[in-house]
């Protein structure tokens, strides 16, 4: 099922070359994040570029929930209109995150240092995903939660009245949860500090500096320690938003495997804790190039280039690598399929509580198209078969996961037969142009009656 509606079946057919210019949609992180700090800072944020799928849009309804202003003008350009640190009112409903881990994390660490209740929901999706790595911490500032089994949604987080600052060491690699500890300490006294092991995304650190927060990071030997003063104004922003680096992994990916391509993905956020993707394929033996390498908005950007890259090569990915690429080893699982050798990926446990556990959903859906799969607790191995040489032909389960069905929808662009995948609903979450952007290059996906 879609995570709202009817399931939308699709296949997708080996086609001729790839070419063109991919404008992929803004970047989801950037996005939520624009919303929420926008809604905390006091006056007026204008946003530009924001990515308007599903997730986002979910956001901003909850920023109008919790008192913002968040209004829509067309074409990417949004404007909200903040209540500031400490003003958020409490929402008269539920507030319903659909499929977002992002949106949801990120909005109970903005709320619970206020004096406020609200209810959490989402899809199946999101109400099977641990939130005890977001409560755990918050109830360290004083916020109480009421979740179902397992600290699942739907939940009711009561803020802190008093709250009081945090230290607290990330016990796992998320950026969703660094992040829900910074903005639940945006409304502390005194200082907060959080302690990553591993650099995950640092939007958030990036984004509190513009929006004039007092903020410190500093490397040591415990890891990135970032040190936040709490109860400051947040002043209100202009953002233009890069295109996202997760999305334009489908075109780039799907470029080189389908003989013949060449294809342009201009504007790409390529912040370093984003970017280990295009590190990963230019090491296989990708032809991909950076062109026109600039900074927009604090963030480097370059246009990318890809051409068919016929001889591709499985390496093993660096475990530390991770972070910077964990959204986007579901596509690399798809290039891999088509490299020579063995593409061996560690150190990559928190793939199993994504939208889908994506390793196990990758991993069946490429068994079933004839490429061979190992998997652990936190690693996967998938064996190349080689240009020309995937079967395909099966049809793949999405798991109310966009990046499971965009994955699969490119894997069918080089199979042998066609690749059907069961529901590509949940696509319109991140990237809601893909279907057309896509048959625009010269793919051949297709929508099937059920
Ligand atoms: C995100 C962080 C990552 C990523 C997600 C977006 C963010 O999740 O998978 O798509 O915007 O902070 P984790 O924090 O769970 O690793």
């Amino acid at each position: 099922m879609s995570s709202h509606g009817a399931p939308i079946p699709m296949t997708s057919s080996a086609c001729g070359p790839l070419t063109g210019e991919a404008r992929v949609p803004g970047d989801k992180s950037i996005s939520h994040r624009s919303l929420i700090l926008g809604a905390l800072s006091v006056g007026e944020t204008r946003i530009s570029g924001l990515l308007e799928g599903q997730d986002v849009l979910d956001t901003a309804k909850a920023m109008r929930a919790f008192g913002a202003t968040v209004t829509d003008h067309g074409g990417g350009e949004w404007s909200v209109y903040g209540v500031g640190v400490g003003g958020f009112a409490e929402p008269d409903g539920v507030i319903d995150c659909g499929n977002s881990g992002t949106g949801v994390r990120l909005i109970m660490g903005a709320m619970a240092t206020s004096p406020i209740s609200a209810t959490f929901t989402g899809d199946a999706s999101l109400n099977g995903r641990p939130m005890a790595r977001v409560t755990d911490p918050l109830a360290l500032f004083g916020a109480q939660s009421h979740g179902r089994q397992g600290g699942r949604l739907p939940m009711t987080l009561v803020g802190a009245a008093d709250p009081v600052p945090v230290t607290y060491t990330v016990p796992v690699p998320s950026a969703q949860v660094k992040s829900a500890v910074l903005l639940a300490g945006l409304n502390a006294p005194g200082q907060t500090v959080v302690i990553e092991a591993e650099a995950t995304r640092d939007h958030t650190e990036r984004m509190l500096a513009g929006f004039g927060a007092e903020i410190s990071v500093e490397d040591t030997d415990e890891g990135r320690v970032i040190t936040l003063t709490g109860q400051p104004e947040l002043k209100p922003q202009k953002i233009d938003v890069p295109r996202d680096p997760s999305s334009a992994a489908f075109p780039v990916c799907a470029a080189l495997i389908v003989p013949g391509s060449d294809v342009l993905v201009p504007g790409i956020g390529l912040n370093p804790t984003r970017a280990g993707l295009f590190t990963t394929l230019r090491e296989m033996g990708a032809d991909l190039t950076y062109e026109n390498e600039r900074v927009e908005g604090g963030e480097p950007v370059a246009d990318l280039r890809a051409r068919f890259s016929p001889d591709l090569t499985g390496i093993e990915v660096p475990p530390a690598r991770a972070a910077s690429m964990i959204d986007e080893y579901p596509v690399l699982s798809v290039v891999a399929s088509f490299a020579r050798g063995d593409t061996v990926m560690r150190g990559v446990k928190e793939l199993r509580v994504k939208e889908s556990d994506r390793i196990d959903a990758m991993a069946s859906g490429l068994r079933a198209n004839g490429v061979a799969v190992e998997d652990g607790p936190d690693w996967w191995i998938v064996t190349g078969q080689g240009h020309g040489n995937v079967a395909g032909g099966a049809t793949c389960a999405s798991f109310l996961d966009h990046r499971i069905a965009m994955s699969f929808l490119v894997l069918g662009m080089a199979t042998q037969k066609r690749v059907k995948v069961d529901d590509a609903g949940p696509i319109a979450t991140s990237f809601p142009i893909f279907e057309p952007l896509m048959a625009q290059l010269g793919a051949r996906i297709q929508r099937e009656d059920g």
